[in-house]
């Protein structure tokens, strides 16, 4: 596979553009080809099946596109089908997501943790690994929050709309009650409302509240990858305003609308329905 392929991206929404735009910035002569499976969002109250299904359906999509590697920029996606995709598709570079626990242990004073993700990765076999493990080895408590609903607003509103401020408090307020000093984000569309979460905080008297979002470390996971399979780009003659392209399975105008809303970027959408 050539170096100078694209890197294929995909969520099921607008919420994996967090990790792209963190990729974007570290490998800035990297080609990314970005997939929103806007048709489906949301996929965290979706059957384990469905999200196998359309990551298979996706990733053959990218692979036609010629990507020379994947990142599974959804945690719900990389929970239910990251294993499966890495034993099918042998050869594809895969880097997935997931809950920052490990970062969020080095930093709590209180050793009390809040985890926001979607209901199906709190639920999966993975996150249940992880947690164990992370709470064995670091004595902290993980308390579990799930946020149904919260992608699918960030996929539609403002990130400071009244909607989404009272959907963030509603998940936000159990965790500070039980002093939580530093909130996860487990899904890829929360770090789109990180202000909102501190600014609820600090109004809740908790101005110090950490929030952990692993955006860049997974774009620096892309880089080592890339490097051990000596596939990083090093040609420099990529345009740093040029270097994403988006398709979404939705709307090609409300995706453009959001994405030019979320990244402060103008970037093309395209269609392709499958
Ligand atoms: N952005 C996703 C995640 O990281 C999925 C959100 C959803 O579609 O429910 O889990």
């Amino acid at each position: 596979m050539a170096h100078s392929g694209p890197i294929g991206v995909f969520d099921s929404g607008i919420g994996g553009l967090s990790v792209a735009r963190h990729i974007c910035a570290r490998l800035p002569n990297e080609h990314l080809i970005y997939f929103a499976d806007s048709a489906n969002n949301p996929y965290g109250d979706k059957p384990e099946s469905f999200i196998i299904g359309r990551s298979f359906r996706i990733t053959e999509f990218l692979l036609s596109k010629g990507v020379k590697a994947l990142v599974v920029a959804c945690n719900t996606a990389t929970a239910s089908a990251i294993h499966l995709l890495r034993d099918h598709f042998k050869d594809l570079p895969i880097v997935g997501v997931e809950p920052g626990l490990k970062p969020a242990s080095f930093k709590t004073v209180t050793s009390i943790v809040g985890v926001m993700a979607t209901a199906r990765t709190l639920k999966s076999h993975k996150f249940h690994v992880l947690h164990q493990l992370l709470s064995q080895q670091s004595g902290v408590t993980f308390i579990l929050q799930p946020c149904p609903g919260l992608a699918d607003l960030i996929e539609r509103e403002d990130p400071d709309s009244p909607e989404i401020k009272a959907s963030v408090k509603k998940y936000l307020t159990p965790l500070l009650e039980q002093k939580a000093d530093t909130i996860v984000l487990g899904c890829t569309h929360y770090p789109f409302v990180q202000d909102t979460i501190k600014q609820l905080a600090s109004e809740m008297g908790h101005p110090e509240l950490m929030v952990i979002d692993t955006g860049d470390a997974i774009a620096r996971q892309l880089e080592n990858v890339l490097r051990s399979h000596g596939l990083l780009n090093t040609d420099t003659d990529t345009e740093n305003s040029k270097n994403l392209a988006i398709y979404t399975s939705g709307d090609a105008n409300t995706t453009a609308q959001m994405t030019q809303k979320l990244l402060a970027k103008e970037i093309p959408v395209k269609e392709a329905h499958f």
